[in-house]
C-alpha cells in the first residue's frame, strides 16, 4: 500500500498513545511464565506484539482477548516437553528474548522469522547462552536458531553491547538457573525486563550497570502497559515541526532509559512540557504537552544512544528542520535494526531534498528552511522508517510518496489515523 503525504496544516489535539511494544511483549511472555493466570490490560496490537501472543499459544498458554486490547493468558499447561516451530515474523524481540527463555526448558524449539529477521545478528544472544551451556543450532549466527533446552550455569556476563534485548535474554535464561547470573552493560538500555520482573516478584537486583538475579517463580499479577514513547515520538516531532502545532499525548511511557529524545528535543530548543506523571507497574507514564518550536542542531552521543535508538530516524527529520548542523554518532548498532537504518534512512531523506549524509556510526544533518519532496520513497520494510518518512513529508513543499506503508503495522496500526485526527 502506498501513501500519500502532503505538506500540513496545524496539528491540534489530543491523542492516548497505544501500548509500549517492548513492555507489551515482556507482559505476554512473563506471563507465560507464571503457570497461573495474567490479565494485561492495553496490549499492544502491533504484529510484533501478535508474534509473541502466536508463540505463547503454541508453547501451551491459553490466550483469551476480553476486548481489543484486553488479554487473558493463561499458563497453566504451557512448557510442556516437545518440539516446538516459532515464528517470530519481523520481530527481534520475540526472538532474541525467547532464546533465553528456551534455553532453560526441557524442550526443543525452532525460532525462525522473515527474510529480514533471518539476516539480523543472534552472536549476541548467542555467545552468552552457550556460555550457560545452551545448546543452539544456526546457521552462521543468523535464524533459524534451533534450541536444544536443559539446564543452564550461571555465568557473569559483560556485554559489549548496550542491549536490551541481549541483558533480557541473559536474565531470563538465569531466571531458570540455580545459582547468581551476572549481567553487565556499557551504558544504561532499557529497563522494562528488571522493572517487571521485579514486579512479578523475581529475586533480581540492579546496581548500576550490573543486574542480577536467581532462579525464582513469577507470581501472576494484573499487569498494565502504557503507552509507546517510540511511537509517540512521530507525534512530538511532526507537532514541533508543523508550524502553530500543538498537541497533548497521554499516557506516555516515561522510563527515564526510553526518554532520551525528550532529553534532545529539549536541547534543541523544543516546547516541550510534562503535565502529569504516575508509576503503573513500575513504570513512569504521563502527559506530554509539545507546541511549534524553532530548533537548533545538537551533537547526539556516547550513553544517550541506547536511550533513544528507535528514535534516531525521526530525529533526523527533525535536524533537518534545525538551524546549523546535528551529528549523531556511537550509533553503528542502527545498521543491525529492521534494515540498515543508516543507509536507508539517509538514501530516502537525500530523495525528498534533506541534507544529510551517512558515517560509519551514524549521520550528519545540515538543517534547512525547505525540504522539497515531489518523489516517492521507499521504506525497506521498516516501520520506523515508514512513519520517519511520514513526518518528514508534513512539510515538504510538494507530495511525498510512501511506498509500502503498511509495514507500520509491526509497531503501530493506528498511526495514519491518528494523524489525520490531528489534521482535522
Ligand atoms: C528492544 C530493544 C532495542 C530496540 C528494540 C526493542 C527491546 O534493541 O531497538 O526496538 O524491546 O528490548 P537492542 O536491544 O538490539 O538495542
Amino acid at each position: 500500500m502506498d501513501i500519500s503525504v502532503e505538506k500540513s496544516k496545524s496539528l491540534k489535539g489530543q491523542l492516548t498513545i497505544p501500548a509500549d511494544k517492548s513492555i507489551s511483549h515482556r507482559a505476554a511472555m512473563f506471563a507465560s511464565l507464571t503457570g497461573g493466570s495474567v490479565r494485561i490490560n492495553n496490549y499492544s496490537l502491533g504484529a510484533d506484539c501478535k508474534s509473541t501472543l502466536e508463540i505463547i499459544k503454541t508453547l501451551g498458554s491459553r490466550v483469551e482477548f476480553l476486548d481489543e486490547t484486553t488479554v487473558l493468558i493463561d499458563s497453566s499447561d504451557a512448557y510442556k516437553n516437545g518440539l516446538y516451530r516459532l515464528d517470530c515474523g519481523n520481530s527481534g524481540t520475540s526472538m532474541r528474548l525467547f532464546s533465553g527463555i528456551l534455553a532453560s526448558r526441557e524442550l526443543e524449539a525452532t525460532l525462525y522469522g522473515d527474510q529480514s529477521l533471518s539476516k539480523r545478528p543472534m552472536k549476541r544472544v548467542i555467545t552468552p547462552l552457550e556460555l550457560m551451556g545452551a545448546k543452539i543450532k544456526h546457521s552462521k549466527y543468523c535464524a533459524p536458531l534451533v534450541i536444544k533446552g536443559d539446564e543452564l550455569y550461571p555465568i557473569d556476563y559483560r556485554s559489549q553491547l548496550a542491549s536490551a534485548q541481549v541483558k533480557s535474554c541473559v536474565l531470563l535464561a538465569g531466571l531458570n538457573t540455580v545459582g547468581l547470573t551476572k549481567f553487565s552493560e556499557p551504558f544504561k538500555s532499557r529497563d522494562h525486563t528488571e522493572r517487571l520482573l521485579e514486579y512479578m516478584g523475581a529475586d533480581i537486583m540492579v546496581e548500576g550497570l550490573t543486574c542480577k538475579i536467581q532462579k525464582s517463580r513469577l507470581i501472576p499479577r494484573e499487569l498494565s502497559v502504557c503507552g509507546d514513547i517510540s511511537s509517540a515520538a512521530f507525534f512530538l516531532v511532526a507537532a514541533t515541526i508543523v508550524p502553530d502545532s500543538d498537541i497533548i499525548l497521554k499516557n506516555v511511557g516515561l522510563n527515564s532509559t526510553r526518554t532520551g529524545i525528550i532529553d534532545v528535543m529539549q536541547k534543541m530548543g523544543a516546547r516541550l512540557e510534562i503535565l502529569e506523571s504516575k508509576s503503573v507497574c513500575n513504570e513512569l507514564v504521563g502527559d506530554i504537552r509539545v507546541q511549534y518550536s524553532e530548533l537548533v542542531g545538537v551533537e547526539i552521543g556516547g550513553e544517550i544512544i541506547p536511550r533513544l535508538i528507535d528514535e534516531l530516524p525521526v530525529i533526523a527529520v527533525l535536524a533537518s528542520r534545525a538551524s546549523g548542523s546535528t551529528i549523531v554518532r556511537d550509533a553503528a548498532d542502527l545498521r543491525n535494526k529492521e534494515s540498515d537504518r543508516i543507509k536507508c534512512l539517509v538514501s530516502e531523506l537525500q530523495k525528498i531534498g534533506v541534507n544529510i549524509s551517512e558515517t560509519t556510526d551514524g549521520f550528519v544533518v545540515h538543517g534547512k528552511s525547505k525540504i522539497d519532496g515531489g518523489c516517492h520513497v521507499e521504506c525497506y520494510h521498516d516501520h520506523r522508517l515508514a512513519m520517519s518518512l511520514y513526518v518528514a513529508g508534513l512539510v515538504a513543499e510538494s507530495k511525498v510518496t510512501i511506498r509500502d506503508f503498511q509495514w507500520v503495522d509491526i509497531s503501530f496500526p493506528e498511526f495514519l489515523r491518528f494523524m489525520y485526527q490531528l489534521q482535522s
